[in-house]
């Protein structure tokens, strides 16, 4: 009798990246109430960090999930929701204990849920031996949210559909990024809701963007957009008044990652990402902000994916 393929005892570390939204277009809204997006999204340095080990000997099929976010139950960590539905999916007779480290913020327009969720079925793909290729698991990862299925292969890719549309680009230039949390959390689903149809863009960012990524050549930063920006600055001033200061301390170009509030600022040295860190948190030492910032990179297609 074979014993069904399990999670090794030795725990495995696992990486799961944020992202930003280097152009995010809504095109318009879809019968279902999703929105049509053309996005170009980017894997970045910003991390959270699963730990996977078999589950107690006791309960070798049971799935547990410890996140150390407070106030999220385990049946709504998307994690945990992951392992259930691959475990469900591929008839699995394993179980697996995982231990979220949460450094992404939770509603920050970073990812950071969705990228824990394709963590997780990339790494229970493997350890659960279950073979799903990358389509397969795309579409088991659009049923937990539409950002999903671009963390299955992240790196640099055009998004479409309501998200679940992955076309894979070459790796875009390699960038350092400041970004700035302010201390608001934004609902996708109310930034969605309240946005005006005279809002609506078209594609014409993401195909420029597109087109010099597919080029080889640097990244036309003055393309670099998101239809959501204008009304979710207007809803949250704390989002505007980060972008300010942000763009007081020195950097030529600020933009919102998805439905916010996250700032970044994209930068081709460290010594013009670093300078503009620094003052910014000098100046929010003497302010009353809040807002949180952090200095990190471009993660490339091989790196998002060669996980340990
Ligand atoms: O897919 P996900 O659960 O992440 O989306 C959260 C909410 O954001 C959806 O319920 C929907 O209201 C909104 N949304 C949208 N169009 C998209 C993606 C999300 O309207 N393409």
């Amino acid at each position: 009798m074979s014993l069904p393929p399990s999670v090794p005892s030795h725990p495995v570390y696992i990486p799961a990246y944020a992202k930003v939204n280097l152009t995010l277009a809504v095109l318009g809204r879809r019968a279902d109430g999703y929105h049509r997006l053309s996005s170009v999204m980017q894997t970045i340095s910003l991390h959270d960090t699963l730990r996977l080990s078999a589950a107690k000997a006791r309960e070798p099929k049971r799935v547990t999930c410890f996140c150390d976010l407070d106030g999220l139950p385990m049946a709504e960590n998307l994690a945990y929701r992951a392992a259930i539905l691959l475990q469900r999916a591929a008839c699995v007779t394993a179980g697996v204990s995982i231990e979220a480290q949460k450094v992404i913020p939770a509603q920050g327009g970073l990812g950071g849920g969705s990228s824990d969720a394709a963590a997780i079925l990339n790494a229970l793909n493997i350890l659960w031996a279950v073979g799903y290729d990358a389509a397969r698991l795309e579409a088991l990862g659009a049923q937990l949210g539409s950002d999903v299925p671009f963390f299955i292969g992240g790196g640099t890719a055009l998004i479409e559909g309501r998200g679940e549309v992955v076309t894979p680009l070459p790796d875009a230039e390699s960038l350092w990024y400041v970004l700035v949390k302010p201390p608001v959390a934004v609902s996708t689903a109310a930034v969605f809701g309240s946005l005006d149809p005279a809002e609506y863009d078209d594609a014409t960012a993401s195909e420029a963007l597109v087109a010099a990524i597919r080029a080889g050549e640097p990244l036309p930063f003055e393309r670099l957009s998101n239809t959501l920006e204008r009304g979710v600055m207007q809803v949250y001033p704390a989002i505007a008044a980060a972008r300010d200061a942000l763009l007081a301390s020195g950097a030529p170009i600020v933009r919102m990652s998805g439905s916010g509030p996250t700032l970044y600022a994209p930068f081709r040295t460290l010594a013009e990402a670093a300078t503009v860190y620094r003052c910014f948190c000098e100046r929010e030492q003497t302010g009353r902000a809040a807002n949180i910032a952090w200095l990190c990179h471009t993660v490339s297609r091989e790196q998002a994916t060669n996980r340990w």
